[in-house]
């Protein structure tokens, strides 16, 4: 009589064990206190790596009356360097899941690029892809590598990550969808391919 409870209350305890394992290696999206984050840690042994996808556009508007990407930067030769060498331009360009402006802002990417090669484009990016998207809300992932932008498809290295991407490494590849050699104004597909715990 005995031994079936016994063998549902077993498979409650390891079910439940089960579920706070899980929940302990779940970073949140928020920032954690240093303890938690520490605590984090201890159960990353136990932890399986995982493979996260993404796919999103990157608007760079440096036109018009409301442009998102802004010149902070140039030396005094940069305006006569066929690769604009010297400029940097600071920003905080909206992230949507698909090519057009008005398409669901899935996070933005803050932070700058600079020209960085004399002799072809080659821009250094160092930018935070911060999302807002309900799975990956408050998460952020850093780019940091180089960008030569007329080239095809450009691979940058992901060099870390915050929330549910902590300790992230990965690739993310850019092409251009739309460029305005006019304006400078660009539109560009990304997809990022990260593993992280
Ligand atoms: C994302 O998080 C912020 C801050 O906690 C919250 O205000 C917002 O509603 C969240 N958005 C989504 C889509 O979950
Ligand atoms: C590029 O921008 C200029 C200036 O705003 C505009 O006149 C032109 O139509 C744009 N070209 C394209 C392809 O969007």
């Amino acid at each position: 009589m005995a031994k079936p409870a016994l063998t549902a209350t077993v498979v409650v305890v390891v079910a439940a064990l089960a579920l706070v394992a899980t929940a302990a290696t779940l970073a949140p999206a928020e920032a954690d206190d240093p303890e938690k984050v520490d605590k984090w840690f201890t159960t990353l042994s136990h932890a399986e790596r995982k493979t996260t996808r993404l796919h999103f556009y990157f608007h760079d508007t440096l036109s018009g009356k409301s442009p998102t990407a802004v010149r902070i930067a140039e030396a005094p030769m940069t305006e006569k360097s066929p690769t604009l060498f010297g400029l940097v331009n600071m920003i905080d360009d909206p992230l949507t899941k698909g090519p057009e402006p008005e398409s669901p802002l899935v996070g933005r990417a803050q932070g700058f690029y600079a020209s960085a090669g004399l002799e072809s484009l080659g821009l250094h990016m160092n930018i935070n892809l911060v999302f807002t998207s309900p799975e990956y809300n408050g998460s952020t992932l850093s780019i940091m590598g180089r960008n030569p932008a007329f080239e095809t498809y450009r691979e940058m290295p992901i060099v870390g990550g915050t929330g549910v991407f902590r300790l992230a490494s990965g690739i993310a590849t850019a092409k251009t969808y739309f460029f305005n050699l006019t304006t400078g104004d660009a539109v560009v597909e990304y997809k990022v391919v990260a593993m992280h715990y």
